[in-house]
């Protein structure tokens, strides 16, 4: 479906629920967020409460336009400048020092802020209407896969969230590239659609993956982005023996790959979400959430290839993996995982 501005009146109704301090959930290009007026603590309190989420995890303060930056962070140093310039509106969020007058509870009582100008035509119809910041986390409870369509939050809130702006599937499907500059050095916290080549292209410096002593990325958690059935990611050349040992007892089996089954099997549900990156991360949520639902005792992923256009897909699988199965199973740790069930630790 074609995201497309929303009716003026649908749009109005929403920040007019903002501004009464209600939660609501609108569209963004990455993934659907769930959104409190960032001046207002008890909104802000809502969402939290709402998704389950730990105090300590800061939200993104999303924002029209860079113009409202100062608002909200301080001393915006220049290679910040340069990847909001070329990167907004779009997929990335930048986290700053946080301006005295910001919540803390948006920041997790933390000294930094993260701020996006989303470019979804809902989100900036809303922004603009609402004419302040709008803190949102992805519309899922704690842990959960995100929502990439408005029938996903629907499902996960119901009636606890009573205006969910439909803006259609989100373009990207994965959430936001986070880059601190709160240093010298930019860094990434949290890989996205948009790769360290393309942020490199414009600041050179900007440095790949979170190292000790950066900020916390509660998104970082080992555990996240999970689908309720057991998730395993497995390499594409034993992928069909998983298979066959997983269905010896009937038991369906859900499967998320980049090819088709080289065997027939009744007890399998399978996926070919094809190879090319930016397809397969759009779709992951949705076929995430398909195969949670199809009824399978486990969900194997087939392990997707390296590079930097796989890296936010790698780093969501990885998380929605249960922590003893992140490892490519090959035949013998298979064999050793079937006598020592879930036992196995991984680097
Ligand atoms: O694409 C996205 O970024 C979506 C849409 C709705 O904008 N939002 C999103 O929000 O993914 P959330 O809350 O699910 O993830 C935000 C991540 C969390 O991992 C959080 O820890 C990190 O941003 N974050 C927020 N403030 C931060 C800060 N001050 N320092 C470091 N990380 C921060
Ligand atoms: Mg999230």
């Amino acid at each position: 479906m074609v995201t497309a501005r929303l009716p003026q009146a649908e749009i109005d109704l929403a920040v007019m629920a903002l501004r009464d301090g209600e939660v609501i959930a609108f569209p963004t290009e990455t993934v659907y967020g769930l959104g409190a007026d960032a001046q207002n603590s008890e909104a802000i309190a809502k969402v939290f409460a709402l998704k389950g989420r730990p105090t300590g995890h800061p939200l993104i303060v999303h924002i029209d336009h860079a113009r409202s930056l100062e608002r909200w962070a301080l001393a915006v140093p220049t290679h910040a400048h340069e990847l909001a310039e070329h990167f907004w509106p779009g997929p990335l969020t930048l986290v700053l020092k946080r301006a005295p007058a910001v919540d803390p509870l948006i920041t997790g009582g933390q000294d930094t802020i993260a701020v996006r100008v989303p470019g979804h035509p809902v989100a900036q119809q809303l922004l603009r209407g609402f004419g302040s910041g709008i803190a949102a986390p992805s519309a899922n409870r704690y842990g959960h896969v995100s929502p990439t369509r408005a029938e996903h939050v629907r499902e996960e809130f119901g009636d606890e969230v009573r205006f969910v702006l439909d803006g259609g599937d989100c373009k990207l499907g994965l959430e936001s590239t986070i880059v601190s500059c709160v240093e010298d050095t930019p860094r990434v916290l949290r890989p996205g659609s948009i790769t360290l080549s393309q942020l490199r292209a414009v600041v050179p410096t900007v440095r790949g993956g979170a190292d000790a002593g950066s900020p916390r990325v509660p998104g970082s958690d080992v555990k996240h982005y999970a689908p309720r059935t057991p998730l395993s990611i497995v390499t594409s050349k034993t992928l069909e023996e998983v298979v066959a040992q997983s269905t010896v007892d009937h038991e369906r089996v859900a499967v998320l790959a980049m090819r088709p089954p080289r065997l027939a099997n009744k007890f399998m549900t399978w996926i070919n979400a094809g190879r090319r990156a930016d397809l397969y991360g759009r779709d992951l949520y949705v076929n995430l959430r398909t195969l949670d639902k199809s009824g399978a005792r486990e969900i194997l992923v087939e392990e997707v290839p390296g590079g930097e256009l796989w890296e936010a897909v790698r780093d969501r699988l990885s998380r929605a993996a249960s922590a003893e199965n992140v490892v490519a199973m090959d035949p013998d740790i298979a064999a050793l995982r079937a006598d020592m069930g879930e036992d196995i630790g991984y680097p």
